[in-house]
């Protein structure tokens, strides 16, 4: 006990000397070298990692892979630059998951690399398996010779004809939580930092796009090859590292600051998408305005195939968007709000664990917010609160208590399913307490310092806490008195002075609702010509859970609703449609599910569809179809679902 005990004390004050010279250095504020307050420096460990960091620490990543459509395989070289953590530390643990392992070589000085001797360790379903190389005493580099399996969780392969423009096939990543070791052997937790760069070959004329800066390529291709090269120079968690090759084209967003906005997505899309994004740089200048400069260069948005399991992902440099926000209004680009947020909380101050995911949710979707109302107005923004707080009450409901815990614990548990609206709404009602407890002023101030204080670094909730305390509560203790940060971070449930966000044109939106259930107006003759998407969906959540035929076929007649293209409109009907059997949707049902992926949309309809025998023969005869079609991960979450009952 003693030894441990002063061993862990000698690590405790070494981290302190650490993390004391690397803040004062100056290309920290460019994240050029990683300055990670590690997971393990105040005790709290990633349960979802075999990696060792505290011993040997992965510090770049040079991939050098092939893009093989015809066998849906990465293949390639992962060479990784280690610094010891720990003197004489002699193992490199690293996570895998379904990788084919086919040699490791390591080397002292980069150029002569010998084999290594390497154990691949037994498979957890959740966590993969473990990669331990043995490190002879000077090895710097460890080159991983690897290839990826077809089925890897965080990948996923297209045949043209699931894409949007049937030519051409398409394969994208999406490492968040713990699928980047599906394609990369590396130290994946978020606490461990590392830059980057890859050289990617495709085949012709498919272009490869990746979470990074382009650079000129200059490694020999194979005739048909194309080769592209990029460069990620800030340090990232390894969930950010993002590929994407297909058909893709590029058009550039509004060239107000130097340029640095765009899109990418296949031809047929492209200029739907640059009109629905093009208020992207105004939104970037309303972020700094509010949080500081945007430090990752770039700004780009890519937009996916349909099949693209969720919403958005907020690779660094280059948004991963789901093509179901091109309403042709647009009236769903608070996604593109969230995931811009995301480059500073997030990429920039990270959750150093899985169970601190609401430090990177929880503020973004409070930063989300302040940038809609900046763009947008107040009124957009409260309809979307509102909207969100309705279905945070709606979700908590059928979670367990444990669940309900912002600090929740995943340990033994995919960190996926912490992938509720607790994290997100909770978290931002949180932060939105805060700011009307202590005021905006104060509270954007206070913000902007977090952002300044702990960039480039991955944080645990305490350290959260530590920083709240003596910067926003202690000095301010008469205000802070109604803060329970244990009822907040803690407990189950909304707090009881938790922030109601409402909506006075939701208000309007109800009583024409009535109007109409109550007989006195019929569905056309409702004032809803200006209704945006926002008031549609509150209009279709407000209306009773059982509906007459004659009522949904007057709703239909007057509003166009199962032909509607707007995808949020079309699932919150098509979720009516199943509930109160209207058959006449059942068509547009089906081609939904087979043509679109985003787990939000497709999840909610086959569980309606499961709650009684006829919808559970509809579920299974439509999944048949549209389960290939669809993301692994999607595919374990609907199988779930359809599985059970
Ligand atoms: N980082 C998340 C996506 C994510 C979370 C992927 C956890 C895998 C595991 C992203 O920023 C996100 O929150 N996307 C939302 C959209 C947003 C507008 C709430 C989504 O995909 O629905
Ligand atoms: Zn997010």
């Amino acid at each position: 006990m003693k030894v441990t005990g002063s061993l862990i004390f000698f690590a405790f004050m070494l981290g302190l000397f650490v993390i004391a010279c690397r803040n004062s250095s100056s290309d920290n504020a460019k994240g050029l070298h990683p300055t990670d307050v590690t997971a393990t420096t105040n005790g709290a460990r990633d349960a979802h990692s075999y990696s060792n960091p505290e011993q040997v620490r992965v510090r770049h990543v040079a991939l050098d892979l092939d893009v093989l459509f015809d066998r849906k395989v990465l293949k390639g070289t992962s060479t990784l630059t280690i610094e010891r953590a720990q003197a004489g530390a002699d193992k490199l643990k690293l996570d895998t998951q379904d990788l084919k392992i086919i040699n490791v070589l390591a080397s002292s000085d980069g150029t002569g690399f010998a084999p290594a001797q390497f154990t691949l360790g037994e498979v957890d379903k959740i966590l993969g398996a473990p990669l331990t190389i043995q490190l002879p005493p000077q090895a710097t580099k460890v080159a991983i010779e690897y290839e990826t399996s077809p089925n890897a969780s965080g990948v996923q392969w297209l045949e043209p004809a699931q894409t949007a423009g049937k030519k051409y096939p398409y394969v994208f990543t999406q490492s968040e939580a713990i699928h980047a070791r599906s394609w990369i052997p590396l130290q994946d937790s978020p606490a461990v930092r590392v830059t980057y760069t890859a050289n990617i070959r495709t085949p012709k004329p498919l272009r490869a796009v990746m979470s990074a800066g382009a650079k000129p390529f200059n490694a020999a291709a194979e005739p048909g090859q194309t080769g592209y090269a990029f460069d990620m120079p800030q340090a990232i968690p390894p969930y950010l590292i993002a590929l994407a090759a297909g058909d893709i084209a590029f058009g550039p967003l509004g060239a107000r600051t130097g340029n640095r906005t765009g899109v990418y997505a296949e031809p047929v899309t492209l200029d739907k998408a640059m009109s629905e994004f093009e208020d992207t740089e105004k939104m970037v200048e309303a972020t700094e305005k509010l949080y500081g400069p945007y430090r990752w260069e770039r700004y780009d948005i890519l937009v996916l195939p349909p099949s693209f399991p969720i919403g958005g992902m907020e690779n660094p440099r280059l948004t991963f968007a789901t093509p179901t926000v091109l309403a042709g209004d647009k009236s769903l680009v608070s996604l593109i709000a969230h995931e811009l947020s995301h480059s500073w909380s997030g990429n920039l101050v990270t959750n150093a664990t899985w169970r601190d995911f609401w430090l990177n949710e929880g503020f973004t979707t409070y930063l989300e917010r302040r940038v809609i109302e900046a763009i947008y107005g107040r009124e957009r923004e409260e309809m979307e609160a509102a909207l969100a707080l309705q279905n945070l009450k709606k979700e908590m409901e059928g979670l367990k208590d444990a669940d309900q815990i912002l600090h929740v614990d995943l340990t033994g548990r995919d960190p996926d399913d912490g992938f509720t609206l607790v994290p997100y709404e909770k978290g931002a009602l949180f932060l939105r307490l805060l700011e009307e407890t202590f005021g905006r002023e104060r509270f954007d101030q206070f913000l902007k310092g977090y952002f300044e204080r702990f960039a480039f670094q991955s944080i645990t909730t305490d350290d959260f806490i530590a920083h709240l305390k003596k910067n926003l509560l202690d000095p301010n203790l008469q205000l802070a008195a109604k803060i329970s940060l244990e009822e907040w971070i803690n407990k189950p449930g909304l707090p009881a002075n938790a922030p109601q966000p409402q909506s006075d044109a939701f208000a309007k939106v109800e009583a024409q609702a009535k109007e109409w259930l109550d007989g006195k107006t019929a569905a056309a003759k409702l004032e809803t010509k200006q209704w945006s998407t926002q008031e549609w969906l509150h209009f279709l959540q407000s209306l009773p859970k059982q509906l007459t035929a004659n009522q949904l076929k007057e709703l239909d007649k007057a509003f166009g609703l199962t032909k509607t293209g707007n995808a949020e409109i079309a699932h919150q009907w098509l979720l009516i449609s199943i509930r109160n059997n209207y058959e006449t949707a059942y068509p547009r049902l089906e081609e939904y599910l087979t043509s679109i992926g985003r787990q939000k949309l497709i999840k909610p309809l086959y569980e309606e569809l499961m709650k009684t025998p006829a919808g559970k023969e509809r579920a299974l005869k439509i999944y048949a179809k549209a389960r290939p079609g669809y993301h692994p991960i999607a595919q374990t979450a609907v199988d779930k679902i359809v599985k059970k009952a």
